[in-house]
């Protein structure tokens, strides 16, 4: 008996034409769509959140890098959780050397005009600090819950500054070194609440920052609105006399509103948006 494992000849060319429609097809229904246009609320505490959809194929990198272009120039906003096709690029970007080199690409900048300055040194030349993903990290507590593959979790957060564990973004820190060498005082104004002043003052420390001209604590009784809250503390500074050479936050709230600072630098961060 003849066993026959192999179609006829004759057979074979339908078969392969019927094999590549398939692998057309397949091919079709698998290149995901990434939509760009989020037009969720806000995130209010720094958190990042989740999309309706728990799973999602993975986006093109180039589609999330466009995404994550969008997100650092501002122009997309409101938006609230990474979309879930990117959140494997996201979590790779985060630990990987790309934002290593985005962060000291921005602390070079920042070295650079500062050190250009021409300072009075009279201790009134202020440099304005965000803390949360600027002057510390926390993507200790991104990590662990998935980059907004998990909602944000405000027990955890609060768990986690509480904790007083979050490390330093190590640029900045470096920076904060050659503006305090400089002369420049260093002015933290952060959307940490005032009851979270001690572990942020031990954090701070044991990160490496050891002194500040102030550190500003929003007022529990302060709403979520982050831009009148921070330009508020900001023209306080100019009140009382200090000129305000540069301001560095993560988020764009950290930087837009008058008196924004003579120069501002955005602090990469792709996980979540704070209006
Ligand atoms: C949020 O965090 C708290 C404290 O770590 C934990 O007990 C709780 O289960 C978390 N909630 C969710 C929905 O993950
Ligand atoms: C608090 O810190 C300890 C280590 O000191 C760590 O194991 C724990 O996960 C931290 N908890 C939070 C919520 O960050
Ligand atoms: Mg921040």
């Amino acid at each position: 008996m003849e066993l026959r494992l192999l179609p006829r000849r004759d057979a074979l060319v339908p078969l392969l034409m019927l094999l590549l429609l398939l692998v057309v097809v397949v091919h079709v229904h698998a290149t995901p769509r990434l939509e760009m246009v989020v037009t969720s609320s806000a995130a209010s505490g720094g958190g990042a959140g989740t999309t309706s959809r728990a799973r999602a194929a993975p986006a093109p990198a180039a589609a999330c890098a466009s995404w994550r272009l969008g997100v650092e120039t501002n122009n997309i906003r409101g938006w609230y959780g990474i979309p879930a096709e990117c959140r494997g690029y996201v979590s790779g970007y985060m630990l990987g050397e790309q934002f290593r080199q985005d962060c000291a690409v921005v602390a070079r900048e920042a070295a650079a005009y500062a050190e250009g300055l021409a300072l009075a040194g009279d201790g009134r030349e202020a440099w304005v600090l965000d803390v949360d993903d600027t002057a510390l990290s926390n993507l200790p507590y991104y990590a662990d819950t998935g980059f907004g593959a998990q909602p944000y979790n405000a027990t955890y957060f609060d768990e986690y500054v509480a904790n007083a564990t979050a490390p330093a973004l190590r640029e900045v820190l470096e920076l904060y070194g050659k503006l305090l060498a400089l002369g420049i005082r260093v002015v933290f104004i952060t959307g940490r609440h005032d009851y979270q002043r001690e572990p942020t003052v031990e954090n701070l420390r044991s990160a490496g920052y050891h002194t500040w001209e102030k550190l500003v604590l929003k007022p529990s009784s302060l709403g979520s609105s982050v831009v009148p809250y921070k330009s508020g503390e900001r023209q306080k500074l100019v009140d009382a006399g200090y000129r305000i050479v540069g301001n560095m936050g993560d988020q764009w709230s950290d930087l837009v509103g008058a008196p924004e600072g003579e120069r501002t630098f955005k602090v990469p961060d792709p996980m979540y948006y704070v209006a």
